[in-house]
């Protein structure tokens, strides 16, 4: 049995943990082989691969990122008169003498999987993103050190805020869902928390940032980077959308946007910190560390059970498997009463 391994979409700790869990449970238990495809779906669309043995997997659990690269590669975006992309993978596992794919990624490499199995490939999902907008699944790996990356950094924020007087805005990562947002917040004592699923009033925004300066301390505001303002046109910056057709959220300015309201509206000086890719790199948390462990040696049980076509999932503190149309159906986005939860915090 030949297995082979992706990791598709944007990067995130805990990736190279799930390669060696796959990889060392399913060589000591299972006798399989192993192929690792570079960088997401270009891998087996080109047949890019890269050798894959428990050698290859020492040392990387701690490791950040993924040995075997990313791209947000999409093999069902338009391939001219050729052979389509489903076609190419095919052939190439079938002459690579792979007979089943273990694709690690978020929503969009989860997406193509789906379409993948009901053609015919023999695929197992794991779910990753440090966004955790995974409907089917309780956590992503990913998103625990995240979390603690955006909060150490609040922490840090708070001194300086408070030694020059200033409103200190904070950007996170999570797209079009505001889990980061929400809890690095809740843990950093942010001044307010602005997620994409609640567009926020700026007047009301800056009510909460005066009455923490009246209080004598200085707010931290953290804002998603896809939040929105509710009463007025945002111009953010275009970016355009990615070979999934997915909008480029990150850095659009939304934490600028507020830092020059809240200057113009308050008198206060505003600086603002986009922590960007920094959430994505380093090493893995303990949590993540972990449950990408789990995922992965659940992951080659599933392959062994011929259950394709699912996805490894947490519920709870079971891993369970699911569908992978399932994992890919809704979009996990923070509900109003988990919003509600960190609202007595603000001002
Ligand atoms: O999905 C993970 C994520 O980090 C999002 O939070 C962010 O909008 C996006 O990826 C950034 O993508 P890229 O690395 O392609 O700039």
């Amino acid at each position: 049995m030949r297995v082979g391994v992706l990791t598709g979409g944007g990067d995130c700790p805990g990736l190279n943990a799930v390669i060696r869990a796959v990889v060392r449970k399913g060589v000591q238990e299972y006798g399989y082989e192993f192929v690792g495809f570079r960088d997401g779906w270009r891998g087996p669309l080109e047949g890019d691969t890269v050798p894959l043995d428990v050698q290859a997997v020492r040392g990387i659990l701690p490791r950040g990122g993924t040995i075997l690269g990313t791209s947000r590669t999409n093999p069902f975006a338009g391939s001219g008169s050729g052979p389509s992309g489903a076609e190419r993978i095919k052939d190439n596992l079938a002459g690579l003498g792979v007979d089943a794919l273990i694709a690690i990624g978020g929503e969009d490499t989860l997406g193509a999987a789906t379409k993948l199995y009901a053609e015919g490939v023999n695929v197992v999902g794991v779910p990753k993103t440090i966004d955790n907008d995974l409907g089917a699944t309780d956590y992503t790996f990913g998103f625990d050190t995240a979390v603690n990356i955006a909060m150490e950094a609040i922490d840090r924020l708070h001194t300086t805020a408070e030694s020059h007087h200033r409103a200190l805005i904070v950007e996170v990562m999570g797209r079009h869902a505001g889990w980061i947002a929400l809890h690095a917040g809740l843990a950093g004592g942010a001044n307010v928390i602005l997620i994409p699923e609640k567009p926020f009033s700026i007047e009301q925004v800056c009510k909460y940032v005066e009455h923490r300066f009246q209080t004598r301390y200085s707010p931290i505001v953290v804002v998603a980077e896809g939040a929105q303002p509710a009463d007025e046109e945002f111009a953010a910056a275009d970016q355009g959308v990615d070979s999934f057709g997915h909008a480029r959220l990150a850095n659009r300015g939304v934490g600028q946007l507020l830092a020059d309201q809240i200057e113009q509206r308050t008198g206060k000086e505003a600086r603002t910190a986009v922590l960007g890719h920094i959430q994505r790199g380093g090493t893995p948390t303990a949590f993540d560390r972990v449950l990408a462990t789990r995922f992965g040696v659940h992951a080659i049980d599933a392959v062994h059970d011929g259950a394709y076509g699912n996805m490894v999932a947490l519920r709870a503190t079971d891993i369970i498997r699911v569908p992978l149309t399932e994992a890919t159906a809704t979009l996990k986005t923070v509900p109003p009463e988990r919003y509600a939860e960190a609202e007595p915090f603000f001002g």
